[in-house]
């Protein structure tokens, strides 16, 4: 660990604010705390007695768990508000809420919006440090760190590398914080999905825009693959999931053109059949459930470090 180095961010918002420095210093202290998950008592006292809030006005089964678990395992105290129990369903605005969750003084407000800039926003009301768990289509910044975190451990670098992404890159808050994580880090990127779900200005952020599956996926060194987001859509902007299927689904043959040793990823949640065939999903390449479990350490080093102890 680089020990004349100062973490400098109160915010955890994207990505795209992290150094490469920041990057690596939040990897090597997630992987010094991924251990504690491993121990027969999961609990250290590095956050006792400080209040963290999931802001959750989105559904979510991973991030949201696993930033618990990370808050609970460093024994801090921590509170969940979902969309659904909040008072937005009364017409109450963010920005009321965020000053009315400043006023129980929280130490970190974690959110996922629908709404792209949503965190920045809180942080310009609330005094908490606050982390993005998914803003629309923007960022989902946690998750490109455990993704990078993944890849470290098994690939034993983060540069030179050939990085894929096949899917809904349009609608990928995923597929944006690791298009700049993984360039940042100094490998390439390139995308392939639907021609209606391959946003304009990609090669700005760094990625190589691909015009066929076995030209994505050719010699890579990782595959992530993304869901269809359905539920980001107000046209429909592909054909049915069987069409989507049988032209953008990975399949095990499709592998066969990746470098033997390729890692396949996945953010979750997996369509089964549909972006991703089972048996890539289960495969002994397969690194989907890693990601969960580094999901964990990332969080906790993230807590750890808003919290001024970087
Ligand atoms: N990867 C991810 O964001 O999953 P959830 O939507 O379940 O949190």
């Amino acid at each position: 660990m680089n020990t004349g180095y100062f973490f400098p961010h109160r915010h955890i918002l994207g990505i795209d604010h992290l150094s490469r420095e920041d990057i690596l210093y939040i990897l090597d202290t997630a992987e010094s705390f991924k251990e504690i998950s491993a121990r027969p008592i999961k609990k250290v006292p590095t956050l006792r007695g400080h209040t963290i809030i999931n802001l959750f006005f989105e559904p979510s089964t991973r991030t949201r768990l696993s930033f618990e678990v990370a808050a609970k395992r460093m024994s801090a105290d921590t509170f969940n508000i979902s969309a659904s129990t909040s008072s937005a369903t009364k017409g109450e605005t963010l920005i009321d809420t965020a000053r009315n969750i400043s006023a129980m003084h929280p130490d970190i407000i974690i959110i996922r919006h629908s709404f792209s800039g949503a965190p920045h926003m809180l942080a310009r009301y609330v005094d908490a440090a606050v982390i993005n768990a998914g803003d629309g289509a923007h960022e989902h910044p946690s998750q490109g760190l455990l993704d990078m975190m993944t890849v470290k451990e098994h690939k034993g670098r983060l540069h030179d590398l050939k990085v894929a992404i096949v899917g809904d890159i349009l609608h990928s808050r995923v597929a944006h914080s690791a298009i700049q994580g993984f360039t940042r880090m100094g490998s390439s990127v390139q995308v392939y999905g639907p021609s209606t779900l391959i946003p304009k200005g990609l090669e700005q952020l760094g990625a190589r825009v691909c015009t066929s599956l076995e030209e994505v996926v050719r010699d890579a060194d990782i595959v992530m693959t993304l869901r269809i987001q359905k539920e980001r859509q107000n046209d429909p902007l592909l054909p049915s999931f069987r069409e989507y299927s049988r032209q953008f689904g990975v399949t095990k043959q499709l592998m066969g053109l990746a470098k033997p040793d390729a890692l396949v990823m996945h953010p979750g949640p997996v369509n089964r059949g549909v972006e991703l065939m089972p048996e890539v999903a289960d495969s002994s390449q397969s690194v989907i459930l890693n990601q969960v479990t580094n999901g964990v350490a990332v969080r906790m080093a993230l807590l750890y470090l808003v919290m001024g102890n970087g």
